[in-house]
């Protein structure tokens, strides 16, 4: 394969010019981004739904800094090319600015990461202009925020209504004027999406679950190949039945354990006759 190019702020602005649809899906551990990198996913998040996905909690709440920055680096060595946005965990920085900027600082210093994310409107608003002017490209999350899915009613379409459209609408605009250089649009309906998107002068508008008309697309890469046991969304495109592939695999594992037809010979090694006799008589 060709040797592939970083991708870069830039790089993504200049994809989304020429009308070139960006792929972002989110990734936790080493042979995940391997393989994301060799298919050349643009942009990889590591998300903190990886508390669900990998630590099996019930939502992303428990999920430290310390989780996310060891998920980072692994994915780091799997994918040097890609463009690696670390999610600020819950109470990262709802705090303060300068928690913001201590953690998103540690995600660029310890991790490698070219950007991070964080969820919230206009009331991050001050976290994402303190985390730009120390340096640090910030993406902002509006929609259906995981972390604060109790207070939006549970995992549902965010702005059905005109006046909470509205607001959806005015916070794109506060987050791009406070220096956000993407927003990731979770669960809102898909004119909504295109008039944000119409409307973003200096940031990238990227879709989860909702619709065509952003310049990019996020998927959860554990829903679209089956790997996540308890649900998955409606806007999630099955790719691909890896967990029921697994499964068989597991199954047959087991099997062929109990029959003692695995491990065959071609599995284990042998040693020479003289070699093992000098071992036996040196018992
Ligand atoms: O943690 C995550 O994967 C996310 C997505 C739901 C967008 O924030």
């Amino acid at each position: 394969m060709a040797e592939r190019k970083k991708v870069t702020l830039n790089s993504l602005f200049q994809k989304a010019s020429k009308g070139e649809p960006i792929s972002w899906l989110t990734c936790y551990d080493y042979p995940t981004a391997y393989l994301q990198e060799q298919a050349g996913i643009d942009m990889i998040l590591v998300g903190d739904s990886l508390g669900m996905t990998m630590l099996g909690y019930d939502s992303t709440l428990p999920v430290t800094m310390n989780d996310m920055i060891r998920h980072t680096q692994a994915v780091r060595r799997g994918s040097p090319n890609a463009f690696l946005v670390g999610d600020m965990p819950y109470m990262s920085y709802q705090a303060s600015s300068e928690d913001a900027v201590r953690n998103a600082g540690r995600f660029m210093a310890e991790a490698g990461c070219d950007a991070i994310k964080l969820e919230g409107g206009r009331e991050m608003a001050d976290r994402i202009k303190a985390i730009v002017a120390a340096g640090i490209p910030a993406i902002g999350h509006l929609g259906l925020t995981p972390q604060s899915v109790a207070a939006l009613g549970g995992f549902r379409l965010q702005g059905k209504g005109a006046a909470q459209a509205r607001k959806i609408v005015e916070d794109a605009t506060i987050l791009e004027e406070a220096g956000a250089c993407a927003i990731l649009l979770e669960l809102v309906p898909d004119r909504v999406c295109k008039l944000i998107t119409e409307r973003s002068r200096n940031t990238l508008i990227m879709s989860l679950g909702s619709g065509p008309d952003a310049h990019g697309q996020l998927l959860i890469y554990h829903d679209m190949f089956g790997l996540y046991p308890k649900f998955t969304p409606k806007m999630a495109k099955v790719f691909g039945n890896a967990g029921e592939v697994i499964l068989e695999g597991l199954k047959t594992y087991h099997q062929e354990v109990k029959e003692k037809s695995f491990p065959a010979a071609e599995n284990y090694f042998g040693m020479k006759d003289e070699e093992f006799e000098e071992l036996t008589k040196s018992l």
